[in-house]
């Protein structure tokens, strides 16, 4: 049984809480340009400032493979973070040295420490032990409140709660795991659109969601690997040529489930005669162009995905549909949004499921009108193709002796 907050022992005053969030939120010009995750954190972080603890905050931000990056600095979550939570946050880095664990031990009732980027050290993603020993020293108790990332099996995920005991999972957890539990045995129909860049990620987790679902509606730049495993000329778009193979005993395996787009809105950079002419339109996908690159599916596409969800009893959704940053391209994102919205509305069970779809649902206005905008898009899938999450089993496996 997984432990929850509600499990850990009453009296937390003057205890070192260490608590994996996830800070992975986006930047722009060394400010937060989105602070949903950080928002998202508050409840867990309040319950435990009540309780009079004291808080050290470990998390990751982007994929620094092991190496200091200025860029990737957690940095400027401390001030965002403190003027949402009305207290002092201090920040401190590296996050495993004898300076972390100084001010882990001088933090006073109500003070908070963000410690830097745990990726910008190659122990995090090797799980490495010893690391997690190290991290571990900066709490007398664990919580995760990490949703998004749950599914990553890294020292300060499954290390940390391996050598520090008492733990246990945190309210945002706790919540995520509430609605995701309702798509675990779904109303049908059960409708899921995939999309997004992260294709190596997720295609395996799509093949395991394509056996599940009354239907999969596919878009975004995972679209296009589908499109050229089916063997249509796919231009310049982004293609996750090594799984090719996989997607073709996806469609032949989906019998029919498996939607792809009919047509989708490109960048077209052929140019002529030397010029070089950007062009934005829209092609039916048997007529894009070497010089073309897919950005977004196209208007009869929408229409076909809507229609779709029209009587869905439950949706999930994970990735967009396009380069929605890009107002050109940002049309089947915002079609699918309206779409969902729509179902649920009708009485269907929507989950908006990852980072950037849910970003993408934000920016359409339309958060409230869907049944649960999740943190997390891959650790959902995880944990709704296997019904587990490495983050979360290490809360509740026996301690190492
Ligand atoms: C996410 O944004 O999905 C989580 O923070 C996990 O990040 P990752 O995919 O780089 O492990």
């Amino acid at each position: 049984m997984t432990r929850f907050l509600r499990d850990l022992p009453a009296d937390l005053a003057g205890k070192r809480g260490l608590v994996r969030v996830d800070y992975n939120v986006p930047l722009d010009a060394g400010r937060v340009a989105d602070a949903t995750r950080i928002e998202a954190s508050l409840p867990t972080l309040l319950w435990l400032l009540q309780r009079e603890a004291r808080l050290v905050l470990l998390s990751h931000l982007g994929r620094p493979e092991g190496r200091p990056n200025p860029a990737l600095s957690l940095s400027p979550v401390a001030p965002e973070l403190a003027g949402r939570l009305g207290t002092e946050v201090l920040f401190c880095a590296p996050c495993d040295g004898e300076d972390a664990l100084r001010a882990s031990r001088e933090l006073k009732a109500g003070q908070v420490l963000l410690v830097e980027n745990t990726r910008f050290l190659p122990g995090e993603t090797a799980n490495d032990e010893v690391l997690a020993g190290r991290l571990a020293r900066l709490g007398d108790f664990f919580v995760n409140d990490a949703f998004g990332t749950l599914h990553r099996a890294h020292a300060s995920t499954t290390g940390v709660p391996a050598l520090l005991s008492p733990s246990g999972a945190g309210l945002l957890v706790e919540r995520e795991l509430e609605a995701l539990g309702a798509l675990e045995r779904p109303r049908r129909p059960f409708v899921v659109a995939f999309g997004g860049a992260k294709i190596g990620d997720k295609i395996e987790l799509m093949r395991r969601f394509a056996e599940r679902a009354d239907l999969v509606l596919v878009g975004g730049a995972m679209a296009n690997t589908f499109l050229r495993a089916q063997g249509f000329e796919t231009g310049t778009s982004l293609v996750e040529e090594a799984a090719l193979d996989l997607a073709r005993s996806i469609l032949s395996a989906g019998e029919g489930r498996i939607r792809l787009p009919a047509d989708v809105r490109v960048l077209d950079r052929t140019g002529g005669k030397g010029e070089s002419v950007e062009k934005v339109e829209s092609v039916r996908v048997d007529a894009i162009e070497p010089g073309m690159a897919a950005l977004d599916i196209g208007p009869e596409s929408h229409a076909r995905y809507a229609e779709a969800l029209r009587g869905c009893a439950s949706f999930f959704w994970n990735g967009p549909m396009g380069l929605f940053e890009d107002p050109r391209f940002a049309a089947g994102t915002f079609a699918l949004a309206e779409a969902a919205a729509e179902a649920t509305a009708a009485g269907g069970f929507t989950v908006i499921g990852g980072g950037d779809s849910a970003a993408a649902v934000r920016r359409a206005g339309l958060s409230d009108r869907v049944s649960h905008v999740c943190t997390g898009g891959g650790a959902a899938l995880e944990y709704l193709s296997s019904g587990r999450l490495p983050g979360l089993d290490a809360l509740t496996e026996r301690r190492r002796p």
